[in-house]
């Protein structure tokens, strides 16, 4: 019996891998593009720092870590999330020293033991954006408004924003006092899970997906009617900020993310293809966030964007993929005698930048020019004995069919005009 991947993990194929890149690179650039560095952390971290960032009873930290002892017995974590490992690179490497406002993007695999279900997996990669050390509206805005560019440039449609704002340590507690005072002789009608929140973490009742919990909160109160007068100007400077680049949102006053870093400004976006799993990107405002981690206090913004949940619904949009690039030759052998010239050929062609390939296997000329085309090569070389003897080589281009003898030493030249 073969040993089969991991549950909730996938392969990328080489098939897919173009996808792949062009994600990335489309990420890379535009990031770029807008004053982002790319930073890369370790997959794992000690576990103290996921459990103090992301908060002690939220489902990533109680249920769905990967979490294992090193040789020594010390605590590590695979990381499920981007942004407390940033904030713990920037305090290590001193990074608010050198300037005031640090932007910051990452690109690579998350890892969450959650069930796994079309669109949700164990191993997923996101790619994230953290602004660090502003507690400017506009910064808000333009996590925003950056990301929606990314999705923009990959052809990514139907997405729809939704914004709220969770408010700070200030307005939030009596907040919670009056959403606890509301659901209190409501606990029956929540489902055990929100029974447990009730206690722990009550505004996680509030995105509760199930019916009767639905149903228990649509009366409650609701958060941004009880913000501090700070908070309530922040969230609508952010709005105006977005409406100001007519794009458009929906406000959620439901909206609490599953993460407890959150103050201010927290929004999603979702795709109408994704099914259950439908948020393809989410992020906010963690102001508390560096302190929490042992820095000063230091405000910040973010967002990540899972890129699997992104192929899926460029796949159900059907937008168009990039063709993929061919190699610009195949060499080819008529006889296995020539193998050893075919091979030097193959090395001189690279030499000379061309991206070139052979077959190993001792297939015949009809095989080998079914892989030339496979492989989308431009010409194929055709190394054979009698055109040797005169130094000589057939050069095949692959898409008109055409064939004629081309003397060795022309051959660079050749291929390159
Ligand atoms: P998050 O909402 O937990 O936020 O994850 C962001 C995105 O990662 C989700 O919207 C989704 O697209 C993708 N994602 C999450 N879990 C899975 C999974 N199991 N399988 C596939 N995709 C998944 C964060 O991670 C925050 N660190 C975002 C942030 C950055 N906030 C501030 N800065």
């Amino acid at each position: 019996m073969f040993i089969k991947v991991p549950k909730g993990t996938q392969d990328i194929l080489p098939e897919d891998i173009s996808k792949w890149y062009y994600i990335e690179d489309t990420i890379r650039e535009t990031l770029n593009k807008y004053g982002y560095k790319e930073i890369r952390t370790p997959f794992f971290e000690y576990t103290d720092l996921f459990v103090r960032g992301i908060g002690e009873s939220t489902d990533i930290v109680t249920k769905e870590m990967f979490t294992f002892p090193d040789r020594k017995g010390r605590s590590l974590t695979l990381r499920p999330e981007g942004t407390a490992p940033v904030v713990r690179a920037y305090l290590e490497n001193s990074m608010g020293r050198t300037s005031k406002v640090i932007k910051l993007f990452y690109l690579g695999p998350m890892f969450r033991c959650e069930k796994p279900q079309a669109g949700r997996f164990r191993q997923f990669n996101q790619f994230g954006i953290e602004i660090i050390g502003t507690k400017s509206p506009a910064a808000d805005a333009e996590v925003i408004i950056t990301v929606l560019d990314v999705y923009k440039k990959l052809g990514l449609r139907n997405l729809e924003i939704l914004i709220n704002s969770v408010g700070c340590k200030k307005c939030r507690a009596g907040y919670v006092q009056k959403l606890k005072k509301y659901l209190k002789n409501k606990k029956d009608f929540l489902c055990s899970e929100c029974k447990e929140r009730y206690d722990k973490n009550p505004l996680r009742v509030l995105d509760c997906k199930k019916d009767s919990c639905r149903r228990t909160i649509e009366k409650a109160p609701v958060i941004t009617e009880n913000l501090c007068q700070e908070c309530e100007s922040h969230f609508a400077q952010v709005k105006t900020y977005l409406d100001d680049q007519k794009i458009i949102f929906h406000e959620n006053p439901r909206l609490v993310r599953g993460l407890d870093y959150y103050t201010k400004t927290a929004f999603e976006i979702i795709s109408g293809e994704l099914g259950a799993q439908n948020a393809i990107g989410g992020g906010g405002r963690y102001d508390d966030l560096v302190e929490e981690l042992g820095g000063k206090p230091t405000p910040a913004v973010g967002f990540a964007a899972g890129i699997e949940r992104m192929i899926i619904t460029l796949n159900q949009q059907k937008v168009e993929w990039p063709a993929e690039k061919g190699l610009d030759l195949f060499v080819a052998k008529v006889d296995e005698k020539n193998k050893d010239t075919a091979f030097r050929l193959l090395q001189k062609m690279r030499n000379a930048g061309l991206s070139a390939d052979m077959d190993y296997s001792e297939g015949s000329l009809k095989s080998q020019m079914r892989i030339a085309n496979k492989i989308g090569a431009k010409f194929t070389i055709i190394v054979g004995e009698e055109e040797l003897s005169k130094n000589m080589v057939i050069l095949r281009n692959m898409q008109t069919k055409e064939q004629k003898e081309v003397k060795i030493d022309n051959l660079i030249n050749k291929l390159r005009s």
